[in-house]
């Protein structure tokens, strides 16, 4: 099974990710996690993507789905594939639908993550993040546990984000109503559109995800 998790910034979809990658074997495939990796290669590009991403507009469409090819024509696949943050605008949905049918694969479902923009600046300013292994935390919600190490590798360095304030948050989730939002009403017309409420608890929420991609049922069939 191949899903899309989409969200606005903050809206769960990395931390949903890791329970489907533990729990079914699925692969992630993050493109901010791929531009972070970028960014610190000291490249040409990676400096161009910095810059991009610290004011939170979205990278150019070519560059990432230059990225997500490369990941498929790896044969990066698992039990299937977790597109977290992809696609992000109507002309990468479009790609990636003619990519995935160059392979013989398809998208199954896209997770519509629900959730109020009141608690987006909290959940990102909160956050986060392993090192070594990518766990997501949160100062109140999920802390760091209290001896310092990560509850899945033990590592002990934990990383903020430059475009997790309230600034930058301001433009992502601006250019995530006006380019990214357009996607649900495309994948509705495609009859594989599912939501979940993503103002749960952790825990909560991930069995909601499970239950929808259990299910035959899509929004509005
Ligand atoms: P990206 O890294 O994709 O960031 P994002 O979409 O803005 O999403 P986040 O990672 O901020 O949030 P999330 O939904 O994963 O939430 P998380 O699980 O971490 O993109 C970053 C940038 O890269 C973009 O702005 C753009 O510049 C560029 N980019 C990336 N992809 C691109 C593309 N396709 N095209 C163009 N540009 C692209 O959770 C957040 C916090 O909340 C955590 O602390 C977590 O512990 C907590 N939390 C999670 N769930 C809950 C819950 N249910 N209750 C309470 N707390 C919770």
């Amino acid at each position: 099974m191949n899903i899309i998790l989409l969200g606005p910034p903050g809206a769960g979809k990395g931390t949903q990710a890791r329970f489907l990658v533990d729990g079914r074997g699925m692969v992630q495939l993050s493109t901010g996690d791929m531009l972070r990796e970028a960014r610190s290669s000291g490249t040409e590009m990676g400096r161009r993507v910095a810059e991009v991403m610290d004011k939170g507009h979205l990278v150019t469409d070519e560059i990432v789905i230059g990225l997500i090819r490369e990941k498929i024509e790896a044969g990066q696949v698992g039990s299937g594939i977790i597109f977290d943050g992809f696609p992000r605008t109507l002309a990468q949905a479009d790609a990636l639908e003619a990519l995935l049918a160059e392979k013989g694969m398809r998208l199954d479902r896209a997770v519509e993550m629900r959730v109020d923009d009141e608690v987006l600046v909290d959940r990102v300013s909160g956050r986060s993040t392993c090192a070594n292994c990518g766990e997501v935390y949160h100062d109140q919600t999920k802390p760091v546990p209290s001896d310092g190490h990560c509850s899945v590798c033990s590592g002990t360095k934990f990383n903020r984000r430059a475009d997790d304030n309230a600034e930058s948050l301001r433009t992502r989730l601006m250019a995530y109503y006006k380019q990214t939002s357009p996607l649900i009403g495309y994948y509705y017309a495609k009859g594989i559109l599912v939501a979940v409420d993503g103002l749960r608890e952790i825990p909560e929420v991930a069995e909601e995800v499970r239950r929808v991609l259990d299910r035959s049922e899509t929004v509005g069939a």
